[in-house]
């Protein structure tokens, strides 16, 4: 018999949520995951899936970070006033306000976006814990890259392949990109943290090395500009690429219950928060990223 290291770890039972991408794992504690210290299991459903949810987990903070761990190095939100203070690996998103200070982040995530595309190596997955969630409301909502890229014409594909993007936090926060509108910009960076996020260039086109599929890679409100062509054709590309990824039939809507783990694959998604109700319901969320590879 070969050692437990050894041996392929079976499949996670899933069943899909919608018909593009999306699916929950059935009948599994994510805790048996992490003391057996293996998630391949749980990779692979992401490889196939891009986004999968497992409902009803009873999770520490101190689990949810381990998991995290399984599936490769941490990456730290600049934002760090945000972060756990018992768990800095842990992001908070919350209107819970304490001894009036605010726990987490209020408005984060809104305008579709994939996690962190402004770093060198951006996020590979993204973890979300439901501590609280609003009865209604609040929705995060994917859409697949992979099927967008996959429904242009190949001579259209084609031409995309050798551009780059300019992807750049300081624009997202500072320039003339919607995040300001969006989300809570309530303090300036400091210095430290603007050094964390020089500019960057990405591949338009980029492969998901967990399946071999490609991707349209629009990072988000940190898209700046395309490499080499002029502002206007550049905007007129992009602008042509985010209606054309945001096409309704790509899109899984997620309908939070407390206790759910959502995980998605960056390299083949993107996603939006989306707003509820705050005087009348709080909702609580624990957010931790796995870095990626520099994007090919
Ligand atoms: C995120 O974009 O990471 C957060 C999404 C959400 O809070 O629904």
């Amino acid at each position: 018999m070969q050692p437990a290291t050894q041996r392929p770890s079976k499949p996670l039972p899933t069943q899909p949520l919608s018909g593009v991408l999306g699916a929950e794992v059935i009948g599994t504690d994510l805790r048996d995951l992490i003391k057996q210290g293996d998630c391949t299991s749980l990779l692979d459903a992401l490889a196939a899936h891009s986004v999968v949810v497992i409902r009803d987990q009873t999770l520490t903070a101190s689990e949810f970070v381990e998991l995290a761990r399984l599936m490769g190095e941490l990456e730290w939100h600049v934002l760090d006033q945000y972060r756990m203070k018992d768990q800095p690996e842990i992001y908070v998103i919350s209107n819970i306000v304490e001894n009036g200070k605010p726990i987490g982040n209020p408005k984060d995530g809104f305008g579709w976006h994939t996690d962190q595309a402004y770093l060198a190596k951006p996020t590979a997955y993204t973890l979300l814990y439901g501590v609280e969630t609003p009865a209604e409301g609040a929705d995060t909502l994917f859409v697949s890259t992979q099927g967008a890229y996959e429904r242009l014409q190949a001579e259209f594909r084609q031409s995309l392949r050798g551009l780059r993007t300019i992807q750049s936090y300081l624009y997202m926060r500072e320039g003339n990109s919607a995040y300001r509108k969006n989300n809570a910009v309530t303090t300036e960076l400091r210095q430290d943290q603007r050094d964390r996020v020089p500019d960057v260039t990405h591949p338009l086109v980029r492969t998901n090395p967990t399946n071999g599929r490609a991707s349209l890679y629009l990072g988000g409100d940190s898209l700046a500009s395309i490499e080499g062509l002029e502002e206007t054709e550049a905007r007129a590309l992009i602008d042509k690429l985010v209606a054309h990824t945001l096409n309704n039939d790509f899109v899984y809507s997620h309908k939070w219950q407390p206790r759910d783990v959502v995980i998605w694959d960056n390299r083949g998604t993107m996603h939006t928060a989306t707003d509820y109700d705050r005087d009348r319901y709080r909702r609580h969320i624990w957010r931790t990223s796995v870095r990626g590879e520099v994007p090919y």
